[in-house]
Formats: structure tokens, C-alpha cells, sequence
């Protein structure tokens, strides 16, 4: 009787198991329909790279819009930066959170959707999104921004505007922008 039991109890974990990951992919595909940004990952070289170009200093505010697994937050807190990120990815969200509390990071993360919030106190942005969202993005940094603040964008520039820089990482290039 206890066997019978066992076994009713895994096969109800393991369904519940497989619940959790069919719900963690369907979440995924609802936000890549509505972002039309997929996670990709910036190597976390470029990403050192990108910060020591833009000379990012103590004290200075940080963003990372869609910032997927907080890998560009938690490189940009050791140059002593406050770092704030977006993502609206439940499972990149959840795995952001839980990075900050294993490091003790003070990084702060939203899931909320970063075109609708305010980033006027940004001195730098990073970000890493896809060709067709870039003029939207575009606008929204150009209404939103301060003057003097550094853009950084991996894989995709902004339509008609001049990087100061441009940095040959691998694979993609790394575009940098000031307002
Ligand atoms: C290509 S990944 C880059 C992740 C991270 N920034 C990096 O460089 O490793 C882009 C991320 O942006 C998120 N994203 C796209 N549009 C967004 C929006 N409007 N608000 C919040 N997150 C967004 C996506 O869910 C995805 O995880």
C-alpha cells in the first residue's frame, strides 16, 4: 500500500513539476510576443569592456534596460555604480532577484516595462535589445534623459545617431552614445 502511495505521490510532484515549466515557457512567449526582444546574453568581457569605455564612476546611476540575468548590473555595482534594471521576463526577473540576494548586491531590479518609466537620473544606459525596437527606444531616451548621459549599445546603434565610439567586441560591436 505505502509503494502505491509513493508512487502517487511522485507522479502528482512530477505533474506538478512539469505545470511549473510549461508555465515558466508560456510566460516566456507572452513577453517575447510583446517585447519582441528575445534574451541573448552579453558576453560578460564586452560588458566589462563597455563600462571601462564609458569610464563608469562611484556613485554614478547605472541602468540596464531588459536587463535578462543582471549580469551588466552586477559588473557595473563593482565600479561602484547605484544599478537599477528592467526586465519584464518573469523567469530573468525571478533569476535577477535571486543573483542580488546570493551576492549581497545592491542592485536594484523592476519588472516593469522600461519605455514607461522614468530614467531621468540615469548617467548611463546599457542596453541590449533588437534592430526594430531601436527608433521607439530611441525616442524615449532623447525625451527622457539628461544631457551629458552615456549610452551603451551592444549588437544594435540607434538609428541616425553618431557614436562617439564604437568598440569591436566580439561577436557584435559596441555602440556609445552621449546626449
Ligand atoms: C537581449 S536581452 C539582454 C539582457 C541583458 N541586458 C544583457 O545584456 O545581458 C534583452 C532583454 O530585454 C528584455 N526586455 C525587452 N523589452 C523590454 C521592456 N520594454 N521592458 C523591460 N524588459 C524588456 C527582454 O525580456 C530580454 O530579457
Amino acid at each position: 500500500m505505502l509503494f502505491y502511495y509513493i508512487i502517487i505521490v511522485l507522479s502528482l510532484l512530477i505533474i506538478l513539476a512539469a505545470l511549473i515549466v510549461l508555465f515558466f515557457i508560456l510566460w516566456s512567449f507572452v513577453t517575447l510576443i510583446s517585447t519582441k526582444v528575445p534574451f541573448a546574453p552579453t558576453p560578460k568581457k564586452t560588458i566589462n569592456l563597455a563600462l571601462k569605455e564609458a569610464e563608469v564612476k562611484a556613485g554614478q546611476v547605472v541602468y540596464d534596460l531588459g536587463c535578462g540575468d543582471g549580469r551588466v548590473l552586477l559588473a557595473a555595482e563593482k565600479f561602484g555604480a547605484k544599478t537599477v534594471g528592467f526586465e519584464l521576463s518573469l523567469s530573468n526577473y525571478l533569476k535577477t532577484k535571486f543573483k542580488i540576494w546570493l551576492t549581497g548586491s545592491k542592485s536594484k531590479i523592476y519588472r516593469k516595462n522600461f519605455l514607461k518609466q522614468n530614467l531621468s537620473d540615469a548617467d548611463i544606459i546599457f542596453c541590449f535589445l533588437v534592430g526594430k525596437v531601436m527608433p521607439k527606444v530611441k525616442e524615449k531616451l532623447k525625451n527622457n534623459l539628461k544631457p551629458g548621459t552615456k549610452i551603451i549599445s551592444y549588437a544594435f546603434a540607434f538609428p541616425s545617431w553618431q557614436p562617439y565610439k564604437i568598440l569591436e567586441t566580439k561577436p557584435s560591436k559596441t555602440y556609445f552614445y552621449k546626449l
